[in-house]
């Protein structure tokens, strides 16, 4: 039987590390899970409404981290798993994505010699001043298994010259979450409360350092927003980090006056997920909705100048528009002409529902090879 140690921090983790976390529950024969919430994000919305729509298990440990500077959370992380690491001794240690907390407990254990593996590994967007690219790289350095969602990744990993023993290609594990709870999110009122119910309307998700932390950036957005929104309502969920800079830069009226954007507060994954599936057209800089909007078959402008997830665009319905006001406003004009596809939408390799049940193989393969 193998212990793993199951890791997740933040947000984009806890869609991720749900489906492993169930299928070895299930498979207890084979597997003693643990989870451990390093208590990167907190917030009620940010974290335990996951928990919750995502029907995850009380974490086994709560590091109970918080926020900070990136090398004030990192330490933190580091610190506190420490201990648990060397008190529980795992066969592995499973890490997800590309947060902070991912970097932390790969570092920990590749320092303790405790095998790490990585899902979601292998992924570049080739800019380094994003944090999560430091984060990736690093991680896929360290850790002992590299489980990869997309043939892109494979090939980025050989090029840095990882060995082929250690990459393995399972798809992608956030899609077992949105084709489990998608039929379940359908009940959500969410789309009914905000009066969007069999109309058209956009999502616009947006908390990037380098979009939201700089005024210029962010105050274009809203002009590509304002021309966006005469032809659709925009519904705006606000993660905290976005909430604090529209204060801090003394946007908040002018976000209030940009017609069409409807500002609510960040929602659970259940009502997300509802909201995401009835969408004309996605506005984000996130990672994950490139992928989710690839499989739901919406059309998504990425208001970033580049992406780690290039399948979405090659086969999916994502398009790199940047944060050129202009380009912005071209790229969700183009999509809006389009008719809504009614021929089921192209989805990648793997990204089938079964990435979870694939790790777990990976996971056993491993030690048995190793003896
Ligand atoms: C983190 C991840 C990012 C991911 C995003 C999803 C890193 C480097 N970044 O960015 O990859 O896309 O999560 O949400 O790991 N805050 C709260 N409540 C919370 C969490 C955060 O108020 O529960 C506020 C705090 O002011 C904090 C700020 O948001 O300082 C930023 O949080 P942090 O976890 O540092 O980074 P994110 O921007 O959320």
């Amino acid at each position: 039987m193998l212990k793993v140690i199951n890791v997740a921090g933040a947000r984009p983790n806890f869609m991720k590390v749900a489906p492993i976390v169930a299928a070895m529950e299930r498979r207890q024969a084979e597997f003693q899970p643990l989870l451990i919430h390093t208590g990167q994000h907190y917030d009620e919305s940010m974290s335990e409404a996951f928990f919750r729509d995502l029907k995850m298990p009380e974490p086994e440990v709560y590091l109970g981290v918080g926020s900070a500077s990136h090398a004030a959370q990192t330490a933190a992380i580091m610190r506190a798993f420490e201990p648990v690491v060397m008190k529980e001794k795992p066969d592995w240690v499973l890490v997800v994505g590309d947060v902070n907390s991912t970097l932390a407990c790969a570092l920990v254990c590749a320092k303790l010699g405790i095998k790490v593996a990585h899902v979601e590994a292998g992924l570049r967007s080739r800019d380094r001043t994003m944090p999560e690219e430091i984060n990736r790289l690093l991680t896929d350095q360290i850790a002992d298994l590299l489980l990869t969602p997309s043939p892109d990744a494979d090939a980025n990993l050989r090029a840095e010259g990882i060995p082929e023993e250690r990459i393995r290609f399972v798809g992608n594990v956030m899609i077992d979450s949105l084709l489990e709870y998608l039929p379940i999110a359908n009940r959500s009122r969410i789309r009914e409360d905000l009066g969007f119910e069999g109309k058209d309307y956009a999502i616009l998700t947006l908390h990037r350092p380098s979009n939201v932390d700089q005024l210029q950036i962010f105050a274009g957005i809203l002009d590509a927003l304002e021309e966006i929104g005469r032809r659709l309502p925009i519904v705006f969920p606000v993660h905290p980090r976005t909430l604090k800079m529209i204060g801090e830069s003394g946007l908040t009226e002018r976000v209030r006056n940009t017609g069409g954007l409807r500002l609510i507060d960040a929602v659970g994954y259940l009502g997300f997920l509802q909201l995401l599936s009835g969408a004309r057209l996605v506005l984000t800089d996130s990672g994950g909705i490139q992928e989710e909007t690839t499989v739901l078959g919406i059309p998504c402008v990425t208001l970033r100048e580049n992406t780690e997830r290039p399948i979405t665009v090659e086969m999916g319905t994502n398009t790199i528009a940047g944060t050129n006001p202009a380009n912005i406003t071209k790229a969700a004009f183009r999509a809006l002409g389009k008719p809504r596809s009614s021929a089921a939408p192209r989805v990648p390799p793997l990204w089938d529902g079964h990435t979870a049940d694939r790790i777990l193989d990976a996971l056993l393969e491993r030690m048995k090879a190793e003896g």
